[in-house]
């Protein structure tokens, strides 16, 4: 088959990596793509939100199936206009990514269908949040209605800083249109898990779970980013919680999305709290984390385009998923001053040699080539060296020996990713 994966971080590394091992890949396409996906497919310097020009191409080079990594395309109508096109692709409609594009659509769908989640109220008015915010007390949860490229949440530890919130948000619109509703919610204890369904309409499988580092300093401190590390088997989601977050939140909520006319297809990804052994679900996404999905390809070990495939025809019910039973574990390496602004264009070398540790995989994020066709840095995140190993002391050791052979000045990773699990 030929295949179009569609974006331009680790995610998208991590899925051509996963995809050119499948017997059913011929041709491999990536736009835009980036340095290191350049190693497994052919870049198409195509933009993820140029919908029109992403379906000419598509149809121009006869390609057979195309992957949507990230979630604005999916908002944006990307897997409807293949369709229309005849053209067969994984990933929701946009009126079923709406999950993820509107907080509040996903909070009255996980009302309605009895989903364990935070209490909410959704506001297009600046004063009658603010009245719901005094009426609750802090802490509290405010959060835009649109997407934010994940900014758009503010957990807020007083009343007046929830306030402040509504006002940047609606007010000063500091995410513009996606602040002109607000979901105010409360704020729920816990540990935080990922976890992934493929799902095709009627039939959901559970993938696996991961646990993230979303700060940016060690021991989990200062300011919030797209995710600084993750691994994968996340302890905290013991088999008992799958069949709980299965039963309660991911089976009801595809039930519930086919009754609406909305049938979901593709990655659902719960983001969930976790307390005394209960799941809530604090939000849907409609696709892979970045950069959960680095270790669920890394741990993968059944045919990832198969199935895809099978999701997007229907015929998911029967199929089964294997994964190694070695945990794997990704320390995001980002451009100094990230998740503010940071330098762009720094050269990175080293990564030849880092990528021969046992059990590493070096995959990029933010990177291209320079005339000279050396790696430098284009992003804010911008790689993810992911390892595997026998034990996830082990996969993180790897990990970091490979980070000591990389030479990039202009660039800082956290030293502490996994420390939850091997807490425990
Ligand atoms: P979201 O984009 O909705 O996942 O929110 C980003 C982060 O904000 C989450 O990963 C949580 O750490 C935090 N968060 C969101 N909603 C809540 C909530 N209701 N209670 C506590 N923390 C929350
Ligand atoms: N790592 C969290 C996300 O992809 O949204």
């Amino acid at each position: 088959m030929k295949i179009l994966v569609v974006g331009s971080g680790g995610r998208e590394h991590a899925l051509c990596w996963a995809i050119r091992r499948s017997p059913l890949c011929g041709d491999l396409f990536c736009a835009p793509g980036n340095a290191g996906i350049a190693e497994f497919a052919t870049l198409v310097p195509i933009d993820v939100l140029d919908t029109d020009g992403l379906v000419s191409f598509a149809r121009d080079h006869a390609v057979d199936f195309v992957v949507v990594g990230p979630e604005a395309p999916l908002v944006a109508g990307l897997v409807d206009k293949l369709e229309a096109a005849g053209i067969k692709a994984f990933g929701p409609s946009a009126a079923a990514a709406a999950l993820e594009g509107s907080k509040g659509f996903m909070k009255d769908i996980l009302a309605k269908y009895d989903i364990p989640t935070a209490a909410y109220g959704r506001f297009t008015d600046a004063d009658a949040a603010k009245a719901f915010i005094r009426a609750r007390g802090a802490p509290i949860v405010v959060k835009t209605d649109g997407l934010a490229a994940g900014k758009g949440v503010v957990v807020a530890t007083s009343v007046e800083e929830a306030l402040a919130a509504v006002d940047a948000m609606m007010g000063d619109k500091v995410f513009g249109a996606a602040g002109d509703e607000l979901v105010v919610e409360e704020f729920l204890t816990g540990e935080e898990a990922s976890f992934f369904a493929i799902v095709d309409g009627i039939t959901a499988l559970p993938l696996a779970a991961a646990q993230d580092h979303k700060r940016v300093g060690d021991g989990d401190t200062g300011p919030n980013t797209g995710g600084m590390g993750a691994y994968s088997p996340a302890p905290v989601v013991t088999p008992e919680i799958v069949a709980k977050v299965m039963d309660r939140c991911i089976l009801p909520t595809v039930r519930g999305m086919a009754a609406e006319g909305k049938p979901y297809r593709g990655i659902l990804f719960a983001g969930l709290m976790i307390d005394k052994g209960e799941p809530k679900l604090l939000e849907y996404n409609v696709r892979f984390g970045d950069p959960e999905c680095q270790v669920l390809m890394a741990r993968l070990e059944s045919d990832i385009v198969a199935l895809m495939l099978a999701a997007s025809e229907r015929r998911l019910a029967g199929q089964s998923v294997t994964w190694s039973d070695d945990p794997a574990l990704v320390v995001v390496m980002a451009a100094k001053g990230y998740p503010g602004s940071y330098q762009k264009g720094t050269v990175i070398s080293g990564l030849e040699e880092a990528g021969l540790v046992e059990g590493v995989r070096i995959l990029h994020a933010g990177t291209a080539r320079d005339k000279e066709g050396r790696v430098v840095a284009t992003g804010g995140r911008v790689l993810g060296v992911t390892a595997r190993g026998a034990t996830v002391a082990e996969a993180q050791a790897r990990a970091y020996q490979a980070i000591e052979k990389i030479c990039w000045p202009e660039g800082f990773c956290r030293h502490d990713i996994g420390w939850r699990a091997l807490e425990r």
